[in-house]
């Protein structure tokens, strides 16, 4: 029977412990890009939780925050492809993508205090033209520069372990991951098991999330507490002992009891946090956030990413047909330099002699729209985040 929370009991009273180490049970989940900023991650390390950065489009974000310049490089380097539909010669440096990511990761590292952990969130979906060598190298980096943790998202990760494992800090950072059914879990530990690691850590995603789902379009068939329980038992099954960290949809503090009452011992919590200071959105879009309503929340399938992603209905990358610019970016190339936007746009450049068929564009570019804040991604409850804050007097 499902334990609920007493009113007077308080997330506070309760701890997270992962390989040894107790934190408050909130893990803030990481937001590329460049969502859950450097700034974001460090105050909740500050408190006693894990806060979590992100290493989506990292080039990019280095060249805002550390004046660096791999962005105009890398486009320098292909402008002359820029007018193609073939992307597969846009390759990413690795050399400067290890630095990007390190500078990154040191530099957050260096500015931590209070007794939490500062962990990246890694997606195997950015397979950035070269899909093993650029995960070898982002995970890597991040372990090299210190990070505490690793949040192996957006994908199986069937090999993640595998290019860690000659790390030196492949045992001793904390590695976890997150997963959304009992099928994909038992996959990765399968595939895992070589490396003679467990994973620290496995944060179970519910329907309910913010960014790319781990569902198919029948995910309102799925619930966070029946896939917690099956994954507990699952374990239980495995005889693995492993914490669970409940994601997707949590917002007070009585329903993150509720969570570790029943099977979880913490939970990753995004949405609460978009509206904050240290949140990487503009105060533009966190408006929106605050005027949304619950109908204004949908899934849709217009990511390249083949994911099914939530977003505000009136996110302005919907339809919209901007230019790709790989040759800057190109996070989404898949290994052959394929990406269903780029794909779509040459289609329909094609074809616009005779139709304004721009007009219909099914998949949008994540890249650019991402980088300009247009996707307004968000989790099913954002519509309550307006009741939970504090409106000034000029709105
Ligand atoms: C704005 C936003 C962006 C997100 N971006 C990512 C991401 O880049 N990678 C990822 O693994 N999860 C991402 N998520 C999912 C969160 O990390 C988290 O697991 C989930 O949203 C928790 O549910 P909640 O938002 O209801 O609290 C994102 C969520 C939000 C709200």
């Amino acid at each position: 029977m499902l334990q609920i929370a007493k009113s007077t009991d308080r997330l506070d009273n309760y701890r997270l412990k992962i390989s040894e180490k107790e934190f408050v049970p909130i893990i803030q989940g990481g937001m590329g890009v460049d969502i859950s900023t450097s700034e974001l991650a460090l105050q909740i390390a500050d408190l006693g939780g894990i806060g979590t950065i992100s290493d989506a489009m990292i080039q990019t974000v280095s060249d805002k925050y550390y004046a660096t310049s791999y962005t105009r490089k890398k486009r320098n380097t292909y402008i002359l492809n820029t007018n193609k539909k073939e992307k597969k010669i846009v390759k990413f440096d690795l050399n400067d993508l290890y630095e990007a990511q390190s500078n990154h990761i040191r530099k957050t590292m260096r500015n931590k205090s209070g007794t939490g952990d500062i962990f990246v969130n890694i997606m195997e979906k950015l397979t950035m033209n070269n899909s093993m060598q650029t995960l070898r190298i982002r995970l890597n980096a991040a372990l090299d520069s210190g990070i505490d943790g690793i949040t192996l998202s957006a994908g199986l990760h069937l090999n993640s372990f595998k290019l860690m494992q000659g790390n030196i800090r492949f045992h001793k950072a904390k590695i976890g991951i997150i997963t959304s059914s009992v099928r994909a879990l038992s996959l990765f530990l399968r595939k895992s098991k070589k490396s003679k690691r467990l994973p620290d850590f496995i944060i179970v995603e519910g329907p309910l999330a913010g960014g790319h789902l781990g569902f198919g379009s029948d995910w309102k068939k799925y619930n966070l507490m029946t896939l917690i329980t099956e994954i507990k038992t699952f374990l239980t099954e495995k005889k693995m002992t492993i914490p669970l960290i409940a994601a997707g949809g949590v917002f007070t503090g009585s329903e993150g009891i509720t969570f570790i009452k029943n099977g979880a011992e913490g939970v990753q919590v995004a949405t609460r946090f978009t509206v904050t200071k240290e949140c990487g959105l503009p105060n533009s879009v966190k408006q929106k956030y605050f005027e949304s309503e619950k109908e204004d929340i949908v899934v849709n399938n217009i990511s390249p990413t083949g994911y099914l992603m939530r977003m505000l209905k009136s996110s302005p990358a919907i339809g919209s047909s901007i230019k790709p610019n790989c040759e800057s970016f190109g996070y989404i190339l898949d290994d052959n330099g394929r990406c269903s936007y780029v794909d779509e746009y040459f289609e329909h450049l094609a074809n616009s002699k005779y139709m304004n068929s721009f007009s219909k564009m099914k998949k949008t570019c994540l890249c650019s729209n991402m980088l300009s804040f247009k996707i307004w991604t968000c989790g099913q409850t954002t519509y309550k985040l307006k009741d939970t804050s504090i409106k000034d007097k000029n709105g």
